[in-house]
């Protein structure tokens, strides 16, 4: 009896530290979130300042917070009962990148035009995958 109740004990304690790893992996996650939608506003403001440095910069940043959307650690926030979710990720990751390339292509060039329809595509990605996955 006592040796299943420690058992228990312990599986309590291994589902306890369990759901800890997995709000803290939350946590980071929602921080490159915030991230995210940092790097969105810094490229908005860079374009209404018609300052293409800002613009780059903004877009360095996004693309640095790719990597998490890309790896196995975004399922954390993902609902388990989707399993579309995971690939969906991965190809709005790989949108996000194709996007963000094009636009430093595009202020390098000079085309604001086209940057801006870049800014678009980018913020597309966003909202297609919340509407999806946060099931607005
Ligand atoms: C592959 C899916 C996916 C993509 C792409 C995505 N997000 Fe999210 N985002 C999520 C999920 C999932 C949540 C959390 C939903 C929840 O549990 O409320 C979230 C939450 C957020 C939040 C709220 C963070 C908080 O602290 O509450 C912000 C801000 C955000 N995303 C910004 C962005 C921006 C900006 C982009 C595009 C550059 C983006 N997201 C792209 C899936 C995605």
């Amino acid at each position: 009896m006592k040796k299943i109740l420690m058992m228990l004990g312990l599986s309590s304690v291994l589902v306890l530290s369990l759901n800890a790893a997995e709000k803290d992996h939350r946590t980071m996650l929602m921080k490159d979130m915030r991230s995210m939608l940092e790097a969105m506003e810094i490229i908005q403001r860079g374009g209404l300042y018609s300052s293409t440095e800002e613009m780059k910069l903004g877009v360095k940043k996004l693309q640095g917070t790719l990597k998490v959307l890309e790896s196995e650690e975004i399922k954390f926030i993902l609902p388990k009962d989707q399993v579309y979710a995971y690939k969906f990720a991965q190809k709005t990751a790989s949108m996000l990148r194709l996007y963000s390339d094009d636009m430093i292509t595009s202020i390098e060039a000079g085309h604001m035009d086209e940057a801006l329809e870049d800014y678009n595509q980018l913020l597309k990605q966003c909202t297609s995958c919340h509407i999806r996955i946060r099931n607005w």
